[in-house]
C-alpha cells in the first residue's frame, strides 16, 4: 500500500501492519497508539549494513533523537550499529540497557558540564565538539579525571539543504558547529590538537534533514576533504574519519521519493575516493548518522475519530483523539502526511477533509485537505510514516498523557512503552 512494506489489507478491508490487524491493536492498547513495524526497521538496517558497513567499511550510528526508548536501544545494540545521542537523557537510556559505550557518539550544541562529565565517565566512543565552550569544559573534566577522549569536530560547511528552513542545519547561519567561512574551524582544530586530553579523530557535518538529492552529499564530502587537507598542510596532522551526518529522506506523501540507502552512500563513497585522492590524503573511515531513514516509514499512528464539524462550503474538520501532542511535525515544519481509514480500506468513495487534533490550539492540524472515505465517529484513522520525530517529540501539552508504543513483527505484537496515566502527569508536581 503506497509502497510501504508490511501494510496490507485483510479480506474485510481492515489495515494490517506486519500482519497484525489494526482493530485488534486498538482493542488491546487503545488510541492514540504508536505502532512500529520491526520488520521494516530490520530491513532498513540490513540495507545500511550491505551498502555502507560491509561494502565500504563504514560506520553507521543510528540518530536516536528520531525515536528512542529502551527497546529501540536494544535493537540497535543487537544489530551492531553505533548510537548517536544528543543529551544526558538519551545517553542514560543507552546506559540503562548496557549499550556498548565505545559505540556511542555524543552530539549537541550546548552540552552541559554534567552531561560531558557523564560522557567521560561512561567512556563514550566519540564526542562531537560543537563550540569553544565545550573544549574548555572537556579540558577541565579530562584533566581532573586524568583521562583522554576521542573527538570529532563539527563544522558548518555553508550548504543549503533545500528543505524546510527549520530543519536546515548546514548553512552558515546556524547554531550548530564551527563556521568554515572564517578562521574559527581551523582555530578550533589548533586548540584540540594542543590539548592533552582530546584526540582529534574526525570532522563532522550535518547538512539538513529529509533530503532527497545526493549531489549535496558529494559537495559536503568535497568541503570536508579540503578541510582535512588544510589541517594536514597547516598542522601536519592527518585526520582518519569523516562524519557526513544524517538527513536521508523518506516517503511521507506523493511529493517524496522512496530511496534506498545506496542512493546516498554510493555517492558519498565515490566522492571520498575522488576528493581524498585529489588532496593526497589517505582514505578515511566514513560515518553516517541516519535517524529518520531507519524508523520513519516503520511507524503508523492509530487514532479514533470523534467530533466532525462540517462548515458548509468552507471545510470539514474531523477531530481525532490525539494531535500535536503526539505529532508536532505538521505544526512545526508544515509536514505533510498520508493517512488511511484503517477499517475502510475497501471503500472507494472519497471526500476531502481536514484532520485536526484535540489540543487547544487552532494550529493543531494533523493533515490539511486529504481525500478519505467518509469518516464517522469511531473509525480508526492510520497516519503513515510517523516513526521518526513523533514519539520522540511528544509532549504533555493540555496535560494529555503520551500514547504507548507497540512493536509489531510478522503477526506478533509487543508493548515497548506503556501509555502514560494521569498519575504520571502529576508525578513531579509538588
Ligand atoms: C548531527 C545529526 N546527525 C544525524 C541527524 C539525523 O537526521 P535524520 O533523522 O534526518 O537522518 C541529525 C538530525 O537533526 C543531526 O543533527
Amino acid at each position: 500500500m503506497f509502497g510501504y512494506r508490511g501494510l496490507t489489507m485483510a479480506e474485510d478491508g481492515m489495515l494490517k501492519i506486519s500482519d497484525v490487524r489494526c482493530d485488534y491493536l486498538v482493542k488491546k492498547y487503545g488510541t492514540p497508539l504508536y505502532v512500529m513495524n520491526e520488520e521494516e526497521i530490520l530491513e532498513r538496517i540490513r540495507d545500511i549494513k550491505q551498502n555502507h558497513i560491509l561494502k565500504y567499511n563504514g560506520v553507521a550510528a543510528y540518530a536516536s533523537k528520531a525515536f528512542l526508548n529502551k527497546e529501540m536501544c536494544r535493537i540497535i545494540k543487537r544489530e551492531g550499529l553505533w548510537l548517536d545521542v544528543v543529551s544526558g537523557g538519551e545517553l542514560y537510556t543507552a546506559k540503562s540497557v548496557d549499550f556498548p559505550m565505545e559505540n556511542v557518539i555524543f552530539h549537541g550544541n550546548n552540552k552541559t558540564y554534567e552531561e560531558l562529565s557523564m560522557a567521560v565517565e561512561y567512556g563514550v566512543g566519540r564526542i562531537v565538539i560543537d563550540n569553544f565552550n565545550e573544549i574548555d569544559i572537556l579540558e577541565d573534566i579530562l584533566k581532573e579525571n586524568k583521562k583522554t577522549i576521542d573527538v570529532q569536530i563539527r563544522v558548518t560547511p555553508g550548504i543549503d539543504g533545500h528543505t524546510h528552513e527549520f530543519i536546515r542545519t548546514g548553512q552558515v547561519d546556524s547554531k550548530f558547529g564551527f563556521p568554515m567561512h572564517d578562521e574559527s574551524a581551523l582555530y578550533a582544530v589548533k586548540r584540540i590538537l594542543n590539548s592533552e586530553g582530546l584526540n582529534l579523530r574526525g570532522v563532522h557535518a550535518h547538512i539538513g534533514s529529509q533530503l532527497h538529492q545526493n549531489n549535496i552529499y558529494r559537495l559536503e564530502v568535497e568541503i570536508l576533504a579540503k578541510f582535512v587537507g588544510d589541517i594536514k598542510n597547516l598542522f601536519g596532522y592527518e585526520i582518519d574519519e569523516i562524519n557526513c551526518g544524517g538527513g536521508f529522506g523518506i516517503f511521507y506523501n506523493e511529493e517524496d521519493k522512496r530511496l534506498p540507502i545506496s542512493f546516498f552512500t554510493d555517492v558519498i563513497h565515490e566522492a571520498v575516493d575522488e576528493f581524498f585522492n585529489k588532496y593526497n590524503l589517505k582514505k578515511p573511515t566514513v560515518f553516517i548518522e541516519p535517524g529518520r531513514w531507519i524508523v520513519g516509514e516503520a511507524g503508523v499512528t492509530l487514532y479514533k475519530v470523534g467530533a466532525i464539524k462540517d462548515i458548509k462550503g468552507v471545510r470539514k474538520y474531523v477531530s481525532v483523539d490525539g494531535g500535536m501532542t503526539d505529532n508536532i511535525r505538521t505544526a512545526l515544519y508544515s509536514a505533510k502526511y498520508t493517512a488511511v481509514v484503517a477499517n475502510k480500506l475497501n471503500i472507494d468513495d472519497k471526500e476531502v477533509v481536514t484532520i485536526c487534533g484535540k489540543c487547544c490550539e487552532s494550529g493543531d492540524i494533523l493533515i490539511r485537505d486529504i481525500s478519505l472515505p467518509k469518516l464517522e465517529k469511531g473509525d480508526i484513522l492510520a497516519v503513515l510514516s510517523t516513526g521518526a520525530y513523533n514519539y520522540s517529540m511528544a509532549s504533555n501539552y493540555n496535560r494529555i498523557p503520551r500514547p504507548p508504543v507497540v512493536i509489531v513483527n510478522n503477526g506478533k505484537d509487543r508493548l515497548i512503552v506503556k501509555r502514560e496515566t494521569y498519575d504520571d502527569i502529576l508525578r513531579n508536581d509538588i
